[in-house]
């Protein structure tokens, strides 16, 4: 695993942004695994910015989001179909058609899993997945106790998880308790993934992820068994961590081919 630690939340969303614009550079069809919530919202103001002012392409560009909330419509204004619209694919050239999330409307959820499923592999499989981290541990909405291998499914959301939520709901009513996600299976599959966490509230999870035991009850430790991934922290989400300078020393001892966001894209 690569643990880059950086001073503030802002250089953290930067990074991300760059290691997300090389690989479009460098593969323009890529294929691009998306997360929303909050962590990621200046990462893509910051590919928004790169498009506008540096002409990051995303003609050719596909991307699948990691989950929706089932029940919530597309167009639902807490739903993470119209949080991607907003807040990235309105203002880029993507095409609407390549632009993924799962219907958490759709009328048989668990084909519409298996199609999910399938319209990734059938796109060659991501080539970067972005991600961010629950504070407890979870990547998409896989939750702790959840299986390690499992495929896009239907999941339940633990009580932690509706708590951090619960500000972006107008009431808890209309909190859907149900998502659909990416499992961790679907995760693993991807060729490099790319976990974003910032804040004090992060630093458990951010422990568990990097210098945990594989484990269930805490979902990202899985990303261990992955042959690429790259964790961005800030200083705050990274205090728990044993081995911090270490990770800054093998950091500045890199060759200039290992450099963050360097290397190659897959395919
Ligand atoms: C969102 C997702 C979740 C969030 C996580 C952190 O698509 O899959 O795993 O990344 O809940 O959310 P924030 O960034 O709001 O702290």
């Amino acid at each position: 695993m690569e643990v880059l630690i950086r001073p503030t939340a802002e250089e953290v969303s930067l990074l991300g942004a760059r290691i997300l614009a090389r690989s479009i550079q460098a593969k323009p069809n890529s294929v691009l695994g998306l997360a929303t919530g909050r962590t990621p919202l200046r990462l893509y103001e910051e590919l928004i910015r790169m498009h506008r002012e540096e002409g990051l392409d995303f003609a050719r560009v596909t991307t699948f989001n990691l989950d929706e909330y089932v029940g919530l419509a597309p167009d639902h204004a807490q739903s993470y179909h119209r949080y991607m619209w907003e807040n990235l694919f309105r203002h880029v050239n993507i095409a609407p058609a390549a632009a993924h999330v799962p219907n958490g409307s759709a009328a048989d959820l668990r084909a519409h899993c298996l199609e999910y499923e399938e319209a990734i592999r059938a796109a060659g499989g991501i080539d970067v997945q972005l991600l961010g981290l629950g504070s407890n541990g979870h990547i998409g909405f896989n939750e702790p106790t959840g299986s390690l291998n499992a495929p896009t499914w239907i999941k339940i959301l633990s009580e932690k998880t509706l708590q951090d939520n619960a500000p972006l709901f107008a009431t808890p009513e209309e909190q859907p308790r149900h998502v659909v996600t990416m499992g961790i299976g679907t995760i693993l599959r991807s060729g490099h993934c790319v976990v974003l966490a910032c804040g004090a509230k992060k630093s458990h999870a951010v422990k568990g992820l990097i210098e945990g035991p594989v484990t269930a009850m805490c979902p990202a430790s899985a990303l261990q068994l992955h042959p690429r991934v790259t964790v961005i922290v800030d200083e705050a989400a990274a205090a728990r961590l044993d081995n911090r300078e270490h990770y800054l020393w093998v950091e500045k001892h890199k060759l200039d081919w290992q450099q963050v966001s360097g290397g190659a894209p897959r395919g």
